[in-house]
């Protein structure tokens, strides 16, 4: 068990700076999920947390100790990696041993045929036998441990991997994108699964991927990457509702927020296409951005919506459809989820209103950072409507 801290990394290769001022702590047994875009610097980020990287300057503790002069296999910490790397001439068995042979064996006692002969070894080996039995029966693998990986599935290697890190007992688990090549289906089993698995073995995690449906699914809390700089730590629900940055707010959520172009009348009130919202924020912004995920917004008919579009397409999800809105002047069109069967009812090509939800509606301004907004309640609306 252990709580990891990162105090103002910096890391250039050569004149690139990679990571910016990193600071970030990851409380013990939490399941921390660095999420970001691709080069975004989350595997450097690890590779210097494991050792196998050297930070340009800043520090990395481990339960309080700073261990930047440890070496990789001195701060207990077992990395999975996207690759697994298991040995292909080696048995399940064997490669889920190897860690133990490797960490608690002399030289001459990981010898093959002189490690059997040796005063103790019965007992070494016994000790090993038990250890990977109680990884395997955990990981439900003990079927497959006298095969080779290339008689495994994609699932059934990873399992092995995870078994291979796990059967160190190390202070905190380090994964780098571990279901990324895994096809889509085994992708969101295998999600459950090392999200069980923390939960069954309370250890620190800390897991690297670019999948946001990953990080919002398996993680206690996020730290959202992007351009070597970390812009938000939040739980979950906290990152979705309230992102702090546009970047945030757009990386996060599937199908993606709309973003509108907005502006901000003199008593505070947000238009978006010259059309009032229900929703007030600091006055005379300009050219602020108007967030709005696809199920804060409701079509209505014309008249009613706060704003007007075409109906230009339907996606048909089974369980909802979002409904694909061009208006006037916006080169995107906007994406409005609908219940199944308001969505059977919608004609393509209707003009349609677009009400949106002023509780959830979030507020950016020209630099991209959330700024704070509120309802406007119902009268007043009615109010500066008719005005
Ligand atoms: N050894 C190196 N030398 C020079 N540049 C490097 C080196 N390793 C990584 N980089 C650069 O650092 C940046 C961050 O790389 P990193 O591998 O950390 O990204 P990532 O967020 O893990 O991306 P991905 O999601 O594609 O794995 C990239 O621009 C990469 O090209
Ligand atoms: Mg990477």
């Amino acid at each position: 068990m252990a709580e990891i801290s990162i105090r103002k990394l910096n890391k250039s290769f050569g004149e690139t700076q990679i990571l910016d001022q990193i600071d970030l702590t990851v409380r013990d047994g939490e399941f921390m999920t660095l999420v970001g875009p691709s080069g975004c610097g989350k595997s450097t980020l690890l590779r210097i947390i494991a050792g196998l990287e050297s930070q340009t300057n800043g520090q990395v503790n481990i339960s309080g100790q700073p261990v930047d002069q440890l070496r990789p296999k001195d701060r207990n910490l077992s990395m999975v990696f996207q690759s697994y790397a298991l040995y292909p001439h080696l048995t399940v068995k064997e490669n889920i041993a190897t860690p133990i042979r490797m960490r608690s064996y002399c030289w001459y006692q990981r010898l093959p045929l002189l490690a059997r002969v040796l005063p103790g070894a019965a007992e070494r080996q016994s000790g090993i036998d038990s250890k990977v039995a109680a990884v395997a029966e955990l990981l439900q693998i003990e079927h497959l441990l006298d095969r080779r990986p290339g008689e495994l599935s994609g699932g059934q290697r990873q399992r092995v991997a995870l078994g291979r890190a796990m059967v160190r007992d190390p202070a905190a688990f380090l994964m780098d994108e571990p279901l990324s090549n895994l096809d889509a289906k085994l992708r969101i089993h295998m999600r459950t699964e090392i999200a069980q698995l923390h939960k069954q073995l309370g250890t620190t995690f800390i897991y690297v991927t670019h999948d946001q449906a990953e990080a919002m699914t398996m993680s206690d809390r996020i730290a959202l990457m992007m351009d070597g700089e970390l812009l938000q730590v939040a739980t979950p629900e906290e990152i979705y509702r309230n992102p702090v940055d546009v970047r945030v707010a757009e990386f996060i959520g599937s199908p993606k927020i709309n973003l509108l172009p907005g502006e901000v009348n003199s008593a505070g009130r947000v238009t978006v296409c010259g059309q009032p919202l229900r929703v007030a924020t600091q006055p005379r912004q300009t050219q602020i951005r108007v967030g709005v995920r696809p199920e804060n917004a409701t079509v209505c008919r014309a008249e009613q919506g706060d704003i007007q579009g075409q109906l230009i397409y339907l996606e048909n999800m089974g369980a909802e459809f979002f409904a694909h809105i061009t208006i006037d002047t916006l080169t995107e069109p906007m994406l409005v989820r609908c219940d199944v069967e308001q969505g059977q009812q919608l004609s393509l090509g209707a003009t349609v209103g677009i009400r949106i939800k002023p509780k959830h509606t979030l507020i950016f301004n020209q630099s991209g950072r959330r700024v704070a907004s509120e309802k406007i309640a119902a009268e007043v609306h009615h109010e500066s409507v008719a005005v």
